[in-house]
């Protein structure tokens, strides 16, 4: 059985974490489900994660349910949601995007492309968990707040259990892709006339008021399922731990889960040191970069939202992110950092990215940035061994794209003097 309990006070909220479905503490801090430790010798759980990538079951099958000592192993095999999410490419970077990191001599980076789960973002590990929990405690429907892929991914994994769902979103901050996703999978799209963080007050009122079973990473079932990619890279590197994983950061709910990923792979021998976690915000939301650099100075500086936050990441467009103390405790555990990005930095890393042939969105772009910066700052050394996790598919935002490379479609008559013309010196 796993337990609920406070991240703050360490109040026990439940013996049994499936049979309650709070978030938060008295105290008014998140929730965090604790699974008992995997039973088995970390041998013998690498040769069982191993042996299950040759399976034929759904679960095995699963980049998160592979690893299922670990994430959530209180909850019966039967009752598992899957559509196989898990399981991304792990690229090393090619020498041009190496070269314009600044990436030192013998320094080796590789890029987790978590856009490659079945609704094109990171959210599927989490949410394969998150939905598993709420339909064993008997959810009748569904819901979230959402900038785009959350909505896309609970919409999704609603619909393959035939149950309705409905999600917040912030009206005209959502991509086209995400939104018309989020419709296609059959959820019906409330556009708030706000900000994400409007959107997400609102859904946690709804949800207690109309019964709904709340699916945003507040609800720790979702951070359960949100490690396994911390897991499945580590098992990508033959569970060497990298030196540094840099990864995106708005709501904070996937550093939050990463981290407890690291702590706990540790705890079950599976790794003996944990890799330093940097999360890199947009500058224009950046609530939590500025609060960890005001905590270097003094640890009792109290967190303060970014009440307009404005980035053209709309991924990661909030200024009220709800995982904040756990996102610290992480980061204070792998010795990690937070520090934030400009758009223009953002984007140019983007086009590296892309031109790389790997691709991904605005948001997760900052993975890139983020490690030309601590390469800057010399933290990335020769030698040094890092990940970054690209959150979402290049087609999530195809305005942005598309627009950043106008210039550079060309138009042809139909005939072949032109084709020519067009193609001179290639
Ligand atoms: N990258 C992408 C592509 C995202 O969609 C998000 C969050 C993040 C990074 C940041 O992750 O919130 O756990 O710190 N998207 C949420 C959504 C807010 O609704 O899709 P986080």
């Amino acid at each position: 059985m796993s337990r609920l309990a406070c991240v703050r006070c360490g109040a026990l909220a439940a013996a049994d974490a499936l049979a309650s479905d709070a978030t938060a503490c008295a105290c008014g801090a998140l929730l965090e489900v604790l699974p008992p430790p995997p039973q088995a010798a970390p041998e013998a759980l690498r040769a069982r994660f191993d042996a299950r990538r040759a399976g034929r079951a759904g679960p095995d099958r699963s980049g998160v349910w592979r690893y299922r000592e670990l994430v959530a192993p209180a909850l019966p095999e039967a009752a598992l949601v899957s559509r196989g999410e898990g399981n991304t490419g792990l690229y090393e970077a090619p020498a041009a995007l190496a070269r314009w990191a600044g990436l030192p001599e013998g320094a080796r980076w590789w890029l987790k492309h978590e856009g490659e789960n079945p609704t094109g973002s990171f959210k599927d590990r989490g949410m394969c968990a998150g939905v598993t929990a709420a339909l064993l405690r008997g959810a009748r429907a569904l819901a979230c707040a959402s900038t785009g892929n959350t909505s896309a991914s609970l919409a999704s994994y609603a619909a393959l259990r035939g149950v309705p769902c409905v999600v917040f979103v912030p009206a005209g901050k959502v991509t086209t892709g995400k939104l018309a996703q989020t419709l296609a999978y059959g959820a019906r799209v409330l556009e708030v006339e706000g900000s994400f963080d409007d959107a997400m007050r609102l859904v946690e009122e709804a949800a207690r008021a109309f019964g709904l079973g709340l699916l945003n990473s507040v609800n720790p079932w979702r951070v359960e399922g949100q490690k396994a990619i911390g897991l499945e890279l580590l098992d990508d590197l033959g569970w060497a731990p990298p030196d540094w994983i840099v990864l995106p950061a708005g709501n904070l709910g996937n550093v939050s889960a990463l981290g407890k990923a690291l702590r706990e792979a540790r705890g079950a021998g599976l790794i003996e040191r944990l890799p330093r976690v940097a999360c890199v915000q947009a500058a224009g939301a950046a609530p939590f970069a500025r609060w960890w650099a005001a905590l270097g100075s003094d640890p009792a500086a109290p967190f303060a939202p970014e009440p307009r936050p404005e980035t053209v990441a709309t991924a990661i467009r909030i200024g009220d992110p709800r995982s904040w103390e756990k996102a610290r405790r992480e980061l204070a555990a792998t010795q990690g950092t937070c520090f934030a990005v400009d758009d223009a930095t953002l984007l140019a890393a983007k086009v590296q990215v892309d031109a790389a042939g790997i691709g991904c969105e605005p948001a997760s772009a900052a993975a890139a940035a983020g490690v030309r910066r601590l390469v800057a700052e010399g933290a990335i050394g020769p030698g040094a061994r890092v990940v970054s996790v690209l959150t979402g598919h290049v087609l999530k935002d195809p305005e942005t794209t598309a627009a950043h490379h106008a210039g550079a479609r060309v138009r042809v008559a139909a005939d072949l003097g032109a084709i020519e013309a067009a193609i001179g010196g290639l």
